[in-house]
């Protein structure tokens, strides 16, 4: 069996979690947290990087910081998790949905001014797959709309766009460190601030409304409730287990950069044949082989697809169920236009098996299963015609 996904840990990750124990430091903020933010600052070039106990939260902090008020907008693609919503939804904020460009799977910034009224205040965008948006757009349609710019970059860690790193261009960023992405710590994530005006309100947010970290640096003589926030830091056991993984970046995303690539020639002449669409990453865009995913032609083939891999002992999976005709996002969203492609990539993408510790004959062997089932569910081989079970 060849599963979707296996956590790849460094070999050094219970040494540094014996160091913390060892340290008696086991709440947020103590050496190893302080390691990952210097590493998170000077890799993204960010004005200030706070670990988080997910993404989830660090999106949740973003929507404090944005100051989303009960009927605010915020534009945000369907094709993503449901995080990006709820934490804007917690807030009373109201996501408006815009479909997602046919090529990369990020939100269409052609469709975004289309999607702006006068409640509008944040554009999400999702860097799909570690594939950058098109962010000179984006920021100069926020600029000209005076909108807050929260990156998306849950998968983005190690990828740029025109040569910057992904989390350092929008005004915030939120990243993951769940189990699933390229850089690790089971459940994990970072709140990114490059506007400056963000920094301080943004420590206090994650520390329980309180001035805590001013206190711990002995800036003031003792913390006090300064304003609303939670407890979003995650304990030095979890922190020291990322540092492990940060110190070896390069080599996991080499690695996995190494396995896209091979998928990526591998299937080149399916594509050609017309079996199924590879992904595509624009030339302003390094990625950082978070996932390798193909398009098949339409739910039915797809799900034939997958069913038969399974038969072979390969583990494949869709993705994101859209989220503007979701139960919660007819209630609390709305979409702005529709958003087909991102119901048809929704329903045609499945996920390949790729993780840092797979060898060429295992990603060779996905290849020429996943060939040969691509051409038997296009001929319409002698199997049951599938039902569009799984994904909904
Ligand atoms: C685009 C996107 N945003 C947010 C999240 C939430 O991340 P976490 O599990 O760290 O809260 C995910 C999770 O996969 C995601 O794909």
């Amino acid at each position: 069996m060849i599963p979707f996904n296996k956590p790849y840990m460094t070999g050094k990750e219970l040494w540094y979690i014996s160091q913390a124990h060892a340290n008696r430091h086991l709440s947020g903020d103590g050496s190893f947290t302080k390691r990952c933010h210097a590493w998170l600052e000077q890799r993204i070039g960010c004005e200030k990087a706070l670990l988080t106990h997910s993404c989830t939260g660090a999106l949740e902090m973003a929507a404090i910081l944005a100051d989303i008020k009960p009927g605010d907008e915020v534009i945000m693609p369907s094709f993503t998790f449901v995080s990006t919503a709820n934490a804007f939804v917690l807030r009373g904020g109201v996501p408006v949905f815009v479909d997602v460009r046919p090529d990369t799977l990020n939100l269409d910034e052609t469709k975004i001014e289309a999607a702006i009224t006068p409640r509008t205040r944040v554009i999400v965008p999702v860097h799909y797959a570690g594939v950058a948006c098109d962010m000179d757009a984006i920021m100069a349609i926020a600029k000209k709309h005076d909108l807050i710019v929260i990156e998306d970059a849950a998968q983005g860690i190690m990828s740029s766009y025109k040569g910057r790193p992904l989390g350092s261009i929008g005004h915030m960023a939120a990243l993951s460190f769940h189990e699933t992405k390229n850089i690790i710590s089971g459940e994990g994530g970072a709140l990114l601030a490059n506007d400056p005006r963000f920094v301080e309100r943004a420590e206090i947010i994650r520390e329980k409304g309180t001035n805590r970290s001013q206190f711990f640096r002995g800036q003031v003589d003792k913390y006090t409730w300064q304003d609303i926030g939670s407890s979003y830091l995650p304990g030095e056991l979890i922190a020291a287990f990322l540092w492990a993984q940060m110190e070896e970046a390069d080599a996991i995303t080499r690695r996995r950069l190494a396995i896209w690539d091979r998928y990526h020639a591998g299937f080149a002449a399916a594509e050609r044949e017309g079996l199924l669409r590879r992904p595509i990453v624009p030339a302003d865009c390094v990625h950082n082989a978070h996932m390798y995913y193909l398009l098949l032609p339409d739910l039915a083939k797809r799900t034939q697809f997958m069913k038969a891999l399974k038969a072979r002992g390969i583990d494949s999976v869709f993705h994101y169920v859209p989220l503007h005709s979701a139960p919660a996002g007819l209630r609390v969203g709305r979409a702005s236009g529709a958003c087909e492609v991102t119901d048809t990539s929704s329903e045609r993408l499945v996920r390949l098996p790729l993780w840092v510790e797979m060898d060429d004959a295992m990603v060779d062997s996905v290849i020429d299963a996943a060939v040969e089932e691509a051409r038997a569910v296009a001929a319409g081989a002698a199997r049951p015609r599938a039902v569009a079970t799984g994904a909904r």
